[in-house]
């Protein structure tokens, strides 16, 4: 799968999956847009980029700020004149109603995980080349949860109905489509001398037989923008190695259900 001549927007592209996205687009021959509030892994990745003889474009700023948002897209915009794919990806947690998540914390998680791809997708619209795609990050926390994660959960759960209301909206101008990963290591994509060490109960709780990994993510992400997903809008796809179809019962291998803990 190549994407020579293209042009792909990115958010969160400093480290983590969005890391992993930039410098696999890039390879791919896509020219690389990618706004980060981490302005030393922007900068370090963007030179990765082009050490690997990418092309590429690092922004500065927290996608939570409207003027962060408006000067990105006009710099990409004067950069490259139009886009071909928008992968709305960075998003954070503040936690929910069990610990401090108040009023701010709360809006601002909805602020980058929410409104900031709502935004984005308005200010690219007119830039968009036939044959476009957006792509969301969502998270299979948009249908389970653990306590506490109210912020996040409800960020997940907005993106993903964004999602289906963008794809009827912008029908026969861009197919917009979500993928919710389940568990994915990143450190690989934090540190080049990570190393992943996990309990077999890790990977047995994944029926695929292990933790997922930036790469599982981003193949689909490529799926979800290149044609050969000309059909699929409006979707979300989860990837998370079957973990959240793995139903537990207390009892079950020796796991016993601790009430205590929620
Ligand atoms: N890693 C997982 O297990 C997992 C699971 C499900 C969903 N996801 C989702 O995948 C996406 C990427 O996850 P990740 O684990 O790579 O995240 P991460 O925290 O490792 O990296 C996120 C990146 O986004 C940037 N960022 C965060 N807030 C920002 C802001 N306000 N403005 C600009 N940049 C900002 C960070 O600086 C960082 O570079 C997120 O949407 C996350 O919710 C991840």
């Amino acid at each position: 799968m190549r994407f020579d001549d293209k042009v792909c927007v990115i958010t969160g592209g400093a480290l983590g999956i969005g890391r992993c996205l930039t410098q696999e687009f890039a390879q791919k021959g896509a020219a690389v847009a990618f706004v980060d509030a981490d302005r030393q892994a922007g900068e370090e990745n963007l030179a990765a980029i082009r050490a690997l003889g990418g092309n590429g474009l690092f922004f500065h700023g927290d996608i939570a700020e409207e003027d962060v948002l408006r000067r990105f897209a006009d710099v990409v915009i004067a950069r490259y004149g139009k886009i071909d794919y928008l992968v709305n990806n960075a998003c954070l947690t503040k936690r929910g109603i069990l610990s401090s998540c108040g009023y701010e914390d709360f809006n601002y998680v909805l602020r980058v995980g929410v409104s900031a791809p709502y935004f984005l997708t308005q200010l690219f619209l007119p830039y968009f080349n036939p044959g476009g795609s957006i792509v969301n990050i969502s998270s299979t926390r948009a249908f389970m949860s653990q306590a506490d994660t109210e912020s996040y959960s409800a960020a997940k759960g907005g993106i993903t109905a964004l999602t289906h209301a963008l794809s009827v909206s912008l029908a026969g101008k861009v197919r917009v489509n979500a993928v919710a990963p389940g568990w994915i290591d990143t450190g690989a994509y934090y540190s080049a001398e990570y190393v992943p060490h996990y309990t077999s109960a890790d990977t047995a709780q994944h029926p695929a037989g292990r933790v997922g990994e930036p790469h599982d993510i981003v193949r689909v992400v490529q799926f979800l923008c290149s044609e050969d997903s000309g059909f699929i809008t409006g979707e979300t796809i989860t990837v998370d190695g079957g973990m959240t179809k793995l139903m537990i019962y207390s009892g079950d291998n020796g796991w016993e259900y601790n009430v205590s803990n929620i």
